[in-house]
């Protein structure tokens, strides 16, 4: 698969003052420990490796690149060794989180070394980025527990002049799909209840989902994301597989607070997917 050709719809020219930052989201790659298993049809690993050519070929100027979970399905030791070595070679850093397919110990474990890092935080220019843990062992639905809502709360408090950007793997509120919304965060009263008092708060950041989504709430985005995989229909009562290729969405976070963001996919789809499974 090749990356289409350039477009005028991603990153604006590089202006020397008042440069966004330019930030790109891959989720839900679910690599296995063999690189010739496929799911649903689809080699995970050689779709992960064409959107990552798709980030060199048309987002090489970006500064960071934010991977929010279902990081390797079978949570294998080399799976998350060949992810950190193709992300290493990005030559930026990558900042990790996990997903319900995830092993939050082992990922980190493997994931934290060089540019590929597993942060709570980090803050770059006037922005500051949330990295939240929202898996619970053996559920696939999402949970922020009284630890995670704290690293939240205190790093807003700590940071009233950063705009934030919240990234977790799950959605915060229902996308209209039931039976993905059985699987969302199960507790986002009181995540909101700590989003609601920080004004800085600009975007909600989300895995999970394997589509293309956005909302708003109040003055704050939720933004969800291709997988660079399998992805799903939207708006479906049950699981349905859709025939889109795989993606990745990109973000300009302005100086002034300001979110620009789109999705890129590959240019063609893979030939193999398998639209008749039951799930994933
Ligand atoms: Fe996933």
């Amino acid at each position: 698969m090749k990356p289409e050709k350039l477009s005028s719809l991603h990153f604006r020219p590089r202006q020397l003052s008042e440069s966004p930052l330019r930030v790109v989201q891959i989720s839900d790659c679910h690599l296995y420990a063999s690189p010739s298993r496929s799911l649903a049809g689809l080699n995970t690993q050689d779709t992960f490796d064409s959107v990552l050519e798709l980030v060199s070929s048309e987002f090489n100027t970006s500064d960071l690149i934010l991977a929010t979970g279902d990081l390797v399905h079978d949570a294998s030791p080399m799976g998350y060794t060949r992810m950190r070595d193709r992300l290493e070679k990005m030559n930026r850093p990558v900042h990790c989180l996990p997903g319900n397919h995830d092993v939050p110990e082992v990922m980190s474990e493997y994931l934290n070394q060089g540019k590929v890092t597993t942060p709570a935080s980090v803050r770059l220019r006037n922005w500051i980025i949330i990295m939240l843990d929202s898996t619970v062992p053996g559920r696939e639905g999402g949970h922020l527990d009284a630890g995670q809502l704290e690293i939240l709360e205190q790093n807003l408090d700590q940071n009233p002049e950063h705009h934030a950007l919240i990234c977790l793997h799950h959605h915060p509120l229902p996308i209209g799909s039931a039976w993905m919304d059985r699987m969302a965060l199960d507790n986002p009263i009181s995540f909101f209840a700590i989003i609601d008092r920080f004004p800085q708060v600009r975007a909600i950041l989300c895995g999970h989902i394997h589509q293309e989504y956005e909302s708003q709430r109040h003055q704050v985005r939720l933004l969800g994301a291709p997988s660079t995989c399998i992805q799903f229909t939207p708006l479906l009562e049950q699981f349905n597989l859709d025939r889109l290729p795989p993606g990745l969405r990109w973000l300009e976070l302005g100086n002034d607070g300001s979110v620009n963001t789109g999705i890129r996919r590959l240019s063609t789809m893979p030939m193999k997917l398998d639209v008749n499974v039951a799930g994933y």
